[in-house]
C-alpha cells in the first residue's frame, strides 16, 4: 500500500499564522505538524509516500523531510496548484499509485492512542474503502458517519446541519485501487471541491466502505482553528511530559520497524542539533 500526505490548502482560518508559512510546517509543541500524519502513515507499516503541498510550499517540506532515506522511507513530492478539494489528491498522485491500494491522510491530522498501530495495520489489505468513526461534540463541522453492527457505513454526509449520529469522519482513509477513477469521475461539490466524502458515498453504494470505531484510549485532533492547535499543542506537552516516550519521533518509528539500523538511528540524532528531540532520540 501507498500513502499520501495532502499538506495544501490555503489555511485562511489560521491567519495570520500561516499568510507566510504552510499550515503544516506549523510547530505542534515540538515538532512541526507533518511530522504526526506522517508518523500514522509510517506505524500502519507505509514506506513510499507522495507528499502534495501548494507549489510555494514545496521547497520547505523537501528541506524538512527529503527523500525519505534517512527513515528507509521513499518520499515523493508533487503540488496542488489549487485547494480543489480532497479528492484530487488521487488523481494528482495517479502515477505515484499505479495499481496500488491508498492511504490518504490529512497533513493537520494528529491521531494517538493506544491500539493504533494495530487498527492501522489492519486496513492496510482494505476491499473496497475503510474510513474512520471518532465520537465528537460537534459533528456537523466534519464528514459525519452511521454505520450498522458489522461496521458497514450505512450513510455518510460532508457537514450536515442535522447531523444523523455524533461520529466525525477524521482525516485518514483507505482505499483499494478502484479510487482513482472514482475520484476523477466525481463532481465538484456546491463549496466548488471534489470532496472525499463523494468518493466515500460511491464506496458506500457498492456497500464497500467500512468504518472502524475510534472509541476511548484513542484522540484525534484535526488542527484546522486556532483552538484546535492549541489543544492539540498542550495534549503533546502535557502527555510527553507525563510519560518517558515521545509523541510522532519520526526515527523511532523507522527504528522499531526495522527500516533503519540502530547506527542510523544514533546518526540521526546529530541533524537535530542540542534540542529535546535530539535528545530523545539519544535516549534510545
Ligand atoms: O479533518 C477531517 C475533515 O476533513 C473531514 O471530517 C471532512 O469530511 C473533510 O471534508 C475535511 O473537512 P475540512 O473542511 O476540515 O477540510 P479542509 O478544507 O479544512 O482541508 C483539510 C486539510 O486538507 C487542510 O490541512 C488543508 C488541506 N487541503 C484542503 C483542500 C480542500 C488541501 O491540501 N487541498 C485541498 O484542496
Amino acid at each position: 500500500m501507498k500513502g499520501i500526505i495532502l499538506a495544501g490548502g490555503a489555511g485562511t482560518r489560521l491567519y495570520p499564522l500561516t499568510i507566510a508559512v504552510s499550515k503544516q510546517l506549523l510547530p505542534v509543541y515540538d515538532k512541526p505538524m507533518i511530522y504526526y500524519p506522517l508518523s500514522v502513515l509510517m506505524l500502519a507499516g507505509i514506506r513510499q509516500i507522495l507528499i502534495i503541498t501548494t507549489p510555494e510550499d514545496q521547497n520547505s517540506f523537501q528541506k524538512l523531510l527529503g527523500d525519505g532515506s534517512a527513515l528507509g522511507c521513499r518520499f515523493e513530492y508533487a503540488i496542488q496548484a489549487q485547494p480543489n478539494g480532497l479528492a484530487e489528491a488521487f488523481i494528482i498522485g495517479e502515477d505515484f499509485i499505479g495499481k496500488d491500494k491508498v492511504a490518504l491522510v490529512l497533513g493537520d491530522n494528529i491521531f494517538y492512542g493506544n491500539g493504533l498501530s494495530k487498527l492501522l495495520q489492519s486496513k492496510t489489505d482494505v476491499k473496497g474503502g475503510a474510513i474512520f468513526a471518532y465520537p465528537v461534540r460537534d459533528p456537523e463541522r466534519f464528514g459525519v458517519v452511521t454505520f450498522n453492527e458489522q461496521h458497514q457505513a450505512t450513510s455518510i454526509e460532508e457537514k450536515p446541519t442535522h447531523p444523523k449520529s455524533n461520529y466525525a469522519v477524521p482525516g485518514l482513509y483507505f482505499y483499494d485501487n478502484d479510487v482513482v477513477a472514482i475520484a476523477k469521475e466525481i463532481e465538484p461539490s456546491s463549496r466548488g471541491e471534489k470532496e472525499i466524502t463523494a468518493v466515500n458515498q460511491v464506496y458506500l453504494e457498492r456497500n464497500a466502505l467500512a468504518v472502524g470505531v475510534m472509541s476511548r484510549g484513542m484522540s484525534w485532533f484535526d488542527t484546522g482553528t486556532v483552538a484546535s492547535l492549541d489543544d492539540a499543542t498542550e495534549f503533546i506537552r502535557v502527555l510527553q511530559n507525563n510519560q518517558s516516550t515521545m509523541i510522532s519521533c519520526l526515527e523511532e518509528i523507522a527504528y522499531k520497524m526495522k527500516w533503519i539500523s540502530y547506527d542510523e538511528l544514533k546518526a540521526s540524532a546529530q541533524r537535530y542539533g542540542k534540542g529535546s528531540y535530539a535528545a530523545y532520540i539519544n535516549s534510545l
